[in-house]
Parts: C-alpha cells; sequence; structure tokens
C-alpha cells in the first residue's frame, strides 16, 4: 500500500463507535491498542492464557478445537478487516486513483510491508513470497509453473489432502508425469521410517518431492530438512504444504532448504480466511512460471510480485493479515508455539490414559504439535463429536467414521481439555 494510503487510512475514523451492530468488535486498531492489549497481557501472568481467551469473539460457552481447519481470528484482527472494509466503502469516492484515498483493490500491489513482516517471521527474503489465496492456490501455482514433461515422477506421501495432491494427478492425467506415493507409517512414530519411505521412491526420473510439513489428518510433523537435503543432493525440486505449520510449528525456511513452500495462514496464524503464501527459495525462482498473469507477470526484480498478481480482491483481508502477523507479535513466536506445544501435548499425556482410547498421531513428542488423532472404542467419530457438542458444547472434528481430530490452540484452556476427558471416560 502507498504511503499516501495509509495514512489517509490512520486519519480517517476507523473505531469502533462508528460501527454500533458489530457489538462484539473490541478496540480501533492502531499501534496503541495493540500496546494496550500487550501491557496488559503482561500484567497479569498467571491468568495470562484465559486473558487470551478474551481476545478471540468465540461464545463464551463454546470451545472451538477445529483450528485444523480454519483458525478464529481475533477480536483485533477482525476489527481491522471490518472497519478497513467499511471505510473504503464511506470513502471510496475520495480516491483520486493516482495516490490518494482508500486502497479499493488488493490484487495489484506488492504490498511490500506485509510480505517483509512474512519474512521476518518464517526467514525468507519478501521477494520470495508471494500473498496468494491459500494452500491450494500454492500447489497449483508451483505443479503448473513448473515445466514438467511426460515419464517426470512426482513423489506425493498416501496422506495428502486435496489441496496437496490433486495438481499433481491432474498433471498425471494431462501431461503423463508419473504420480507416486510414499506410504507412511501409522502412527508416524520413528523419524528414519518417514524418511526411508519416501526417499525408497526416489528413481532417476524424480523431479519432484512434493509433501507436508504437517499431516492433515494426523497431525504427523514431517522430518522436512533431512529430506530436502536429500533431494537437493541429487537434484530433486522440493515443494512443502505447509498450509497446517505456519503458526503451529517454527518454520524457518532457509534452515528446511526446500524450494518451494505454502500455506494458508487462516488456520493456525489466525489470519482471515482467505490469507496464504507461497514461497519460491530466489535461486529456483526463475523456474517457475506464473499461472495466473497480470501487469507483473513478467517481473524478474520482484518475482514474489509477478506471482501474486490476481486482480481484484478484497484489500481488507490483506489489512487483517497485516494485523494477524502484529497480533502473533504482539504475544511472542515462543509463547504462541510453546503454549500450542503444551496443549497438545497436555491433551495426548491424558487420552494416554484411558483405556478406551487409541491415539493414531505419532507416540513421539518430537514429531508432534497441536493436532492429535485419536479413536474412542465402541463410538465412532460422528456420534463423538455430537456427544462432545451436546454435553460440553466442546467441537472438535471427526474424520471418516472412526477418527477424532482434535486442534488446541492459545484460545483454549487446560480446562476444556479436561471437560473433553471427563465425556470420554463417561463413554466406557
Ligand atoms: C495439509 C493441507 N494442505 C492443504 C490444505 C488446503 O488448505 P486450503 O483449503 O486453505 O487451501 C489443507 C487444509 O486443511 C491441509 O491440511
Amino acid at each position: 500500500m502507498k504511503n499516501s494510503r495509509r495514512k489517509f487510512l490512520r486519519n480517517t475514523a476507523l473505531g469502533i463507535s462508528s460501527i454500533p451492530a458489530v457489538s462484539f468488535i473490541g478496540k480501533s486498531n492502531d499501534n496503541q491498542s495493540l500496546n494496550d492489549i500487550s501491557s496488559f497481557l503482561n500484567k497479569s501472568a498467571q491468568t495470562y492464557w484465559s486473558e487470551v481467551r478474551n481476545l478471540f469473539p468465540t461464545d463464551k460457552n463454546d470451545t472451538y478445537f477445529n483450528n485444523g481447519t480454519l483458525g478464529v481470528q481475533s477480536n483485533y484482527v477482525l476489527n481491522a478487516v471490518i472497519s478497513d472494509m467499511r471505510n473504503n466503502a464511506i470513502n471510496g469516492a475520495k480516491t483520486d486513483y493516482k495516490g490518494e484515498g482508500p486502497n479499493l483493490l488488493s490484487g495489484y500491489d506488492p504490498y511490500e510491508s506485509i510480505r517483509k513482516k512474512l519474512g521476518k517471521l518464517i526467514n525468507c527474503d519478501f521477494k520470495e513470497l508471494s500473498l496468494i489465496q491459500n494452500a491450494t492456490f500454492g500447489m497449483n501455482f508451483v505443479a503448473h509453473g513448473l515445466d514438467l514433461k511426460k515419464g517426470d515422477e512426482v513423489i506425493n506421501t498416501n496422506q495428502e489432502h486435496g489441496g496437496g495432491f490433486a495438481a499433481w494427478r491432474q498433471l498425471a492425467k494431462r501431461k503423463g508425469i508419473i504420480y507416486k506415493e510414499a506410504i507412511m507409517p501409522v502412527p508416524a512414530n520413528n523419524k528414519q521410517d518417514i524418511i526411508d519411505s519416501i526417499l525408497n521412491e526416489v528413481t532417476k526420473n524424480t523431479k519432484v518431492i512434493a509433501i507436508p510439513h504437517i499431516i492433515s489428518v494426523y497431525g504427523t510433523v514431517m522430518p522436512i530438512k533431512e529430506i530436502c537435503e536429500f533431494a537437493r543432493s541429487k537434484g530433486i525440486f522440493t515443494v512443502i504444504d505447509g498450509a497446517q505449520a505456519v503458526g503451529q510449528i517454527d518454520v524457518d525456511l532457509k534452515d528446511l532448504k526446500c524450494d518451494a513452500y505454502y500455506s494458508s495462514l487462516h488456520k493456525w496464524l489466525l489470519s482471515p480466511p482467505g490469507s496464504g503464501i507461497l514461497y519460491l527459495d530466489e535461486k529456483i525462482s526463475a523456474d517457475i512460471w506464473p499461472t495466473l498473469s497480470s501487469y507483473n507477470w513478467d517481473n524478474q526484480d520482484d518475482k514474489g510480485f509477478s506471482l501474486q498478481q490476481s486482480g481484484t480482491g478484497n484489500p481488507s483481508l490483506r489489512v487483517g493479515l497485516e494485523a494477524s502477523i502484529d497480533f502473533f507479535n504482539m504475544i511472542g513466536k515462543d509463547r504462541w508455539l510453546s503454549r500450542v506445544k503444551e496443549l497438545g501435548k497436555y491433551l495426548r499425556d491424558g487420552l494416554k490414559e484411558m483405556d478406551n482410547v487409541e491415539i493414531v498421531s505419532s507416540h513421539n513428542e518430537d514429531l508432534c504439535a497441536g493436532l492429535t488423532t485419536y479413536k474412542v472404542n465402541g463410538v465412532t467419530g460422528p456420534e463423538l463429536q455430537k456427544t462432545l457438542w451436546d454435553k460440553e458444547r466442546l467441537q472438535p472434528r471427526s474424520v471418516g467414521k472412526e477418527l477424532m481430530r482434535h486442534s488446541v490452540h492459545i484460545y483454549n484452556q487446560k480446562s476444556e481439555i479436561e471437560r473433553t476427558f471427563n465425556v470420554i471416560k463417561s463413554l466406557s
């Protein structure tokens, strides 16, 4: 966003008092209010996480345990989005479209400041990053942007989300590439078993390894670094589906050394729905054609921008995205990520004590974070989901007939996990 536009937004009334109908929204979104929230939280360290819960709008009687599908936006983020959208509608006539006035379209600007903040968060240069809609776009941009030919081999796992496999399967049908799936162990307790199952699929024709950083159904944190290191030594392109990773675990792209990485920030970073990123290592980015082309399609200096331009979109979602990064930084990366892990472990430790529960996620804490999947004997996943909701208004997500996938995030409380245990115990 151009400076003049940003200044214009700051100088315009964005506060809650102008939108009384939206009563759940908190304060206005300037830096001052984030500082206020932060100092308020720091003062009451003992009740820190219950205070954090109050920064989210979820109905006080309900517990959301389905972050793996979509995160909840904080009031701070919601306020940023809604205020900005309202402001654009009110003040749209004031723009001369040469720099002054609100920014009405999201698909044309480079959004350098947001990309720089994200680059700091996941350790890369902003020109290696494109703001896109979601992980599915990321997979497609890489698969269709690479020049793969008949007979080239691509390795997926057998535990991909549709946002991790579909573009590759389409290329198999359309162009005759060879699509292969490495079979993942369940539960995946041993790092080397995972590495071996993928590397066993490699042949002299392997051109791409496309695997998740965190497996959608089981929550396994994959040994990406080791796999990328091997791939690099053989000249194999690596693309990592990080839809579940950014905001759940530490993502350091320069340490992982993958060629491409994409994520959906509306899951664990708690950004507005429709907030995704694509990373292309500067060393390989020239090899990827833009799938969606607009004015900057051939911008070789800022490759990230060349893949990002997408025509008209909602700029308020970009404002919300920036607010979500600021919110994350306000809590602090270490505190945020260690809380996700702490709650995940708390859940797993409690479930392990129960005779009627079988955990199908990894039993190796090194391969676990905030997603845990399990079965309860004698009860289907959908039945368990309904019982948890009916008895205690707890909402994890069942997967298929048998499994329950339970996500935990910074807005969850240990007491909510304990209430889950009580319901499951009552079923034995
Ligand atoms: C591992 C993985 N990849 C891709 C996706 C697709 O994400 P989106 O719908 O945001 O594109 C998901 C969604 O759950 C996922 O878990």
